[in-house]
């Protein structure tokens, strides 16, 4: 697959498969997402894999009722509404949730998780899969609670939440607002 096809064609899939991914595929995925740059070359980044599907019921139950109790000023109205739908999956049923956090805190270390995270959804999108960050369980993975469930030091940052699988469907594309661009000299 040509690469600008990858970054053009993706998309964010919420509708996957039941069935497992082998534990190669995921190592793949992650060996694409160490192959991102990062500041100082320091790769600070750390891979935590859920597969079992009781789990990630439990951590999607956990992940929403966090928000619901923080209630972040900015989140759309909408999204409440969806927290407060027991039906709700916040990882809609992804057969892996793969979570990039950094070992330790530092000046870039969300940008040098978030190029990981973009290198996985491609690498993902170019073995015939489907991904999706999910931001809203993020809070609550970053908890001392979320951490140990993760399997990962409370010193950790949790920045990526991703699910990945087989898509069940593929979305439309969503429109893009026109960039701001100013030519300057
Ligand atoms: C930081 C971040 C957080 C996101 N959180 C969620 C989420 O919690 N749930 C979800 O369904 N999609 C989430 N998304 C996916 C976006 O909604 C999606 O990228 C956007 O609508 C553009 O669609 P596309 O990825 O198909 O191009 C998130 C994306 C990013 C970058």
């Amino acid at each position: 697959m040509e690469l600008m096809d990858a970054i053009f064609e993706r998309r964010s899939v919420r509708d996957y498969r039941t069935d497992p991914l082998p534990r190669e595929t995921v190592a793949r995925l992650i060996e694409a997402a160490i192959h991102a740059p990062s500041a100082v070359n320091q790769q600070p980044w750390s891979f935590s894999v859920v597969r079992d599907p009781r789990l990630l019921d439990r951590m999607s139950h956990d992940a929403k009722a966090h928000m619901l109790n923080i209630r972040p000023a900015a989140l759309p109205a909408h999204l409440y509404e969806s927290l407060a739908n027991p039906d709700f999956h916040v990882f809609y049923h992804a057969p892996v949730l793969i979570v990039i956090s950094a070992i330790e805190r530092g000046p870039w270390i969300a940008e040098d998780c978030a190029l990981a995270a973009e290198n996985l959804m491609l690498a993902a999108y170019g073995m015939g899969l489907g991904s999706c960050w999910i931001g809203l369980a993020q809070p609550w993975l970053d908890t001392p609670n979320g951490k140990e469930t993760l399997g990962v030091p409370v010193s950790h940052v949790v920045v990526a939440p991703i699910i990945v699988g087989v898509p069940n469907a593929t979305p439309p594309a969503v429109p893009r607002k026109d960039p701001e661009i100013r030519w300057v000299g």
